[in-house]
C-alpha cells in the first residue's frame, strides 16, 4: 500500500459522503470514477482487501464503495433483506444485457423490492432445484461422469500432465463441469454432443462471464456482439427444452406468470456469471490448482492444500466437506457482495465516525469476516478443517452458514455434492484406491 493509495482512500470516501453542496466533490468525480473503475479488479482478492484492512481498519472505501468488514457486521448485512445494484463483486454488470428477472440485481421486499425477487426466486428454487435435482446427483449418469473424471485425472497425474487436466475446455475439469452440472440441474444428457458443444462454446470460448461485465464486454467483444447472442440464444433454447423448464407451468401466480423462455434467459445469466464460475474457481482451489492467498505477514500463501487433502479420510464425507469449507473460509470463490443503504447511517473509518446518506453501495466482504482473529482465533490465518464452528459460520455461499435472508445460493448443495464427490473419487486415484463405493451425502 502506498502513498497513492492512501489519497485514492481520501478520494472514495469524499464521494461517498460529500454534502450536496461540495463542489469541490463533484469536480473530483471523473477522478474518483477513474479510481473505482481501476480497484474494482484487485477488490476481488482476498490479499488487496486485507491490506486494505490492515491499513484503515474494518471500514475502509475502495472500488465506489465502503466496505463493512466486521464480523457482526457482514453477518447482519447476510441475515437481513438486501437492497441491490447492478454489480458482481465490484464489477459492474451491463443491465441491457440482462434480463429483467436477473436475480442478483432485485431487490428484497424487505428493503424496497416490489417482489419481483420474491418470484423469480420461487421460481429458480421450485422449478429448477427441486427433487429430480437429489435423485441426478446420485444416479449412475452422474457417476459416469465422476468415474470418467477420476480415469482422466489418473492418466494425466501418472503422465505428469495435470495442467491439461485443469486448462482446456474441451476436457479434463472444464468439460466435467459443462456435463456434470448441466445435466445435474436441468437434466441435460450428457451424451447430447450438441448441446454440450454449444454450452461450451458459450460458456468458455467466447466467455459468457465477460460478456455480462461492463467495459470488459465492450471491449471483449467489439467485434462479435452478434456471435455471442446468437450462441446465448442458442443456450438459452437448450435450457428452454431441457428436462427441468420444459415442464414448468406458465401460468403461476406466486412467479408473476414467469414464461419458460423467461426462466431459461434468467437461468443463461445466472450459469454465465454464478453457476460456472463459482464451481470452476472452488473445484481448483481445493484440487490444489489454485494456491491460497500471500496474506500480508502470514504463510497461509505458502499451505499446499493437496497435502492435507493427502491425508483425510476419504470415506467420511463430512470431513471431505469441512475440507472444502477450510479452503473456501481461507480462499472464498466469491470473495464479497453488496448492498445498498436504505438510511443514512454513520461508520467508524480511520478512527474517525463519519455519515454517510441513503443509497451508499455497501460491500459486505465475506472472506474477511471469514479470516477475524476475534472469531476464529490466533490461528485463522493456518489450514484446520476441524476448527470449531467453521460450518455454521461458512459464507463461501452467501449465507451465515445454513442462516440466511433467503438469497442463499440455491446451487450449493449441488456445488458441495459435486466437490465431495471429485475429491473422493481423484483422492482415492492420489493414493492409488480405486474401488471403493461413495458413501451417500
Ligand atoms: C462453488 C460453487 C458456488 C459458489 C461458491 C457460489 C457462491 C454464491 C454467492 C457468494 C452468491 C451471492 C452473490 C451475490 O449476491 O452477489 C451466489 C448467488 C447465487 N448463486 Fe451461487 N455459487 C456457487 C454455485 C452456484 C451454482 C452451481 C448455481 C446454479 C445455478 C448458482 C446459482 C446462484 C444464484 C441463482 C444466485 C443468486 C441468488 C439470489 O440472489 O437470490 N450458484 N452464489
Amino acid at each position: 500500500m502506498t502513498f497513492t493509495e492512501d489519497i485514492a482512500h481520501k478520494l472514495q470516501l469524499l464521494n461517498l459522503n460529500h454534502a450536496w453542496y461540495n463542489i469541490f466533490a463533484y469536480l473530483l468525480k471523473p477522478i474518483t470514477a477513474f479510481i473505482t473503475l481501476y480497484q474494482s479488479k484487485p477488490a476481488n482478492t482476498a490479499v488487496y482487501l486485507h491490506q486494505k484492512r490492515i491499513r484503515y481498519g474494518k471500514n475502509f472505501a475502495c472500488a465506489g464503495g465502503l466496505w463493512m468488514s466486521d464480523f457482526e457486521e457482514v453477518k447482519k448485512n447476510l441475515l437481513e433483506p438486501q437492497a441491490r445494484a447492478y454489480k458482481l463483486a465490484p464489477s459492474q454488470l451491463r443491465k441491457e444485457v440482462l434480463p429483467k428477472s436477473f436475480l442478483l440485481s432485485l431487490s428484497q421486499a424487505g428493503a424496497g423490492g416490489n417482489g419481483d425477487w420474491e418470484a423469480y426466486r420461487a421460481a429458480v428454487n421450485e422449478v429448477i432445484f427441486d427433487d429430480s435435482v437429489k435423485e441426478r446427483w446420485g444416479d449412475s449418469t452422474a457417476r459416469k461422469l465422476i468415474d470418467d473424471l477420476a480415469e482422466e485425472y489418473k492418466t494425466l497425474n501418472m503422465d505428469d500432465k495435470l495442467d491439461i487436466f485443469f486448462e482446456p475446455n474441451d476436457s479434463g475439469l472444464n468439460m466435467f463441469l459443462a456435463k456434470y452440472l448441466h445435466y445435474v440441474i436441468f437434466g441435460i444428457d450428457p451424451s447430447n454432443e450438441e448441446a454440450i458443444k454449444a454450452i461450451v462454446k458459450f460458456h468458455y470460448e467466447l466467455k459468457s462471464a465477460a460478456y455480462h461485465i461492463n467495459v470488459i464486454s465492450q471491449i471483449l467483444f467489439r467485434k462479435n456482439e452478434s456471435e455471442v447472442e446468437q450462441a446465448l440464444s442458442k443456450v438459452a433454447k437448450i435450457y428452454e427444452d431441457s428436462p427441468t423448464i420444459s415442464k414448468m407451468n406458465e401460468n403461476e401466480e406466486r412467479y408473476k406468470n414467469m414464461t419458460k423462455k423467461e426462466l431459461s434467459l434468467l437461468m443463461v445469466s445466472i450459469m454465465s456469471l454464478a453457476g460456472m464460475v463459482g464451481p470452476q474457481t472452488l473445484a481448483t482451489i481445493v484440487l490444489g490448482n489454485r494456491g491460497l492467498p500471500e496474506y500480508e505477514g502470514k504463510k497461509t500463501g505458502s499451505i499446499k492444500v493437496e497435502n492435507i487433502w493427502d491425508t483425510i479420510d476419504l470415506n467420511d464425507r463430512d470431513e471431505v466437506l469441512k475440507y472444502m469449507l477450510e479452503c473456501g473460509r481461507l480462499r472464498h470463490p466469491v470473495s464479497n457482495t453488496h448492498k445498498i443503504a436504505q438510511e443514512p447511517f454513520t461508520a467508524e473509518v480511520n478512527g474517525k465516525n463519519v455519515k454517510f446518506p441513503k443509497g451508499t453501495l455497501i460491500y459486505i466482504p465475506m472472506q474477511l469476516a471469514s479470516l477475524d482473529e476475534s472469531v476464529y482465533g490466533a490461528d485463522t490465518f493456518e489450514f484446520n478443517h476441524n476448527r470449531e464452528n467453521l460450518c455454521p459460520f461458512s459464507t463461501i455461499f452467501h449465507s451465515f452458514g445454513n442462516e440466511t435472508n433467503g438469497r442463499i445460493c440455491p446451487g450449493k448443495a449441488v456445488a458441495e455434492t459435486m466437490i465431495v464427490d471429485v475429491l473422493i473419487a481423484l483422492g482415492k486415484v492420489r493414493r492409488g484406491l480405486t474401488d471403493q463405493a461413495y458413501g451417500a451425502m
